[in-house]
């Protein structure tokens, strides 16, 4: 059998790496980052952004970092920023993370809105505020597919995935995972929802197109002052990426998710995470959830 996906070709770029960086040049990169997204990169992620970074000169044919310096300081350096933040951003995430909140999700969420429908919309809208690859809401997908289709006849439901990364975003939308990032998963499942990948791609599975069709994919810097959305959610996750953000973004950003919630919506956020130092109005259910009062 032929080839089930087709990927890009690769750019093995044969340019030699950059110079090291200087500690003036670090710091301005830190800086211009942290400005543009509140990640922080401590002195101890040196090495790290180093190794991610001099992938992006080399790929430019960019040989030392003050001239990539110079191009974030250029008209073009606004279009750059992109790859920069997509250079450096930490995507890790798996299926099911934090199961307690896909248990809530059913066992308490799920029935109280459906049975609370009658008179209401009957589409349940989820937002995945920091979705990286896409594991997180294809794993609410997975849910609200099977919880809604089986327990809750005439809903529907949608998930707004959206990420500061363009590039982590485009394979989120993609869809395409090797087995063992699918251990999590449900076998049943597996073989209902996802494709299995043959010739090259043996080891692969892609989410099927009818599991996408209720999901949207947008970039989205959640520092931005406002958002593009018109609904409100019945859940918004939001979760380990405010660890990256000071406390006065935390709390600017809660503000803002608190304004897209429905009233007796939820907040789900990392299990390292926490909002006791902020102010807020959203009442603590349990640790890393909150409820938007009714
Ligand atoms: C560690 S992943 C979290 C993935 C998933 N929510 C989870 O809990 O498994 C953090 C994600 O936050 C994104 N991110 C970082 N800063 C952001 C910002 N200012 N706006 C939107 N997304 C951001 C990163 O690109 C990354 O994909």
């Amino acid at each position: 059998m032929s080839s089930l996906f087709s990927f890009g070709g690769s750019d093995k770029s044969m340019f030699e790496s950059p110079k090291p960086i200087t500690p003036q040049e670090y710091e301005f990169i830190r800086q211009t980052v942290y400005e543009y997204s509140r990640i922080n990169l401590g002195p101890s992620k040196k090495e790290l952004v180093m190794a991610r970074l001099s992938k992006r000169l080399r790929a430019l044919k960019i040989p030392a970092y003050k001239d990539y310096i110079d191009l974030l300081r250029s008209p073009q350096g606004k279009d750059e920023m992109t790859n920069l933040i997509d250079s450096i951003s930490t995507n890790h995430t798996y299926f099911f993370r934090e199961i307690q909140h896909f248990n809530f999700l059913v066992e308490t969420i799920l029935p109280d809105v459906c049975k609370a429908g009658s008179g209401m919309s009957k589409t349940f809208r989820v937002w995945s505020a920091a979705t990286s690859s896409g594991e997180e809401p294809y794993s609410i997908a997975l849910v609200l597919e099977e919880y809604l289709k089986t327990k809750a006849q005439g809903w529907n439901w949608h998930i707004q995935c959206t990420d500061i990364s363009t590039r982590i975003l485009k394979k989120a939308q993609e869809g395409i995972f090797v087995k063992e990032r699918l251990d999590k998963i449900r076998k049943d499942w597996l073989s209902k929802y996802f494709e299995k990948g043959h010739g090259e791609f043996d080891g692969q599975f892609r989410v099927k197109a009818d599991l996408k069709r209720n999901m949207s994919f947008t970039c989205l810097n959640l520092l931005s002052p406002s958002y593009p959305f018109r609904e409100s959610y019945n859940v918004i996750f939001c979760r380990n990426v405010m660890i990256y953000f000071d406390r006065p973004t935390q709390e600017e950003l809660v503000s803002k998710l608190e304004k897209l919630l429905l009233p007796g919506g939820y907040l789900m956020i990392g299990h390292a995470e926490s909002l006791t130092a902020i102010k807020h109005n959203l009442k603590m259910i349990k640790p890393a959830i909150y409820r938007k009062p009714l």
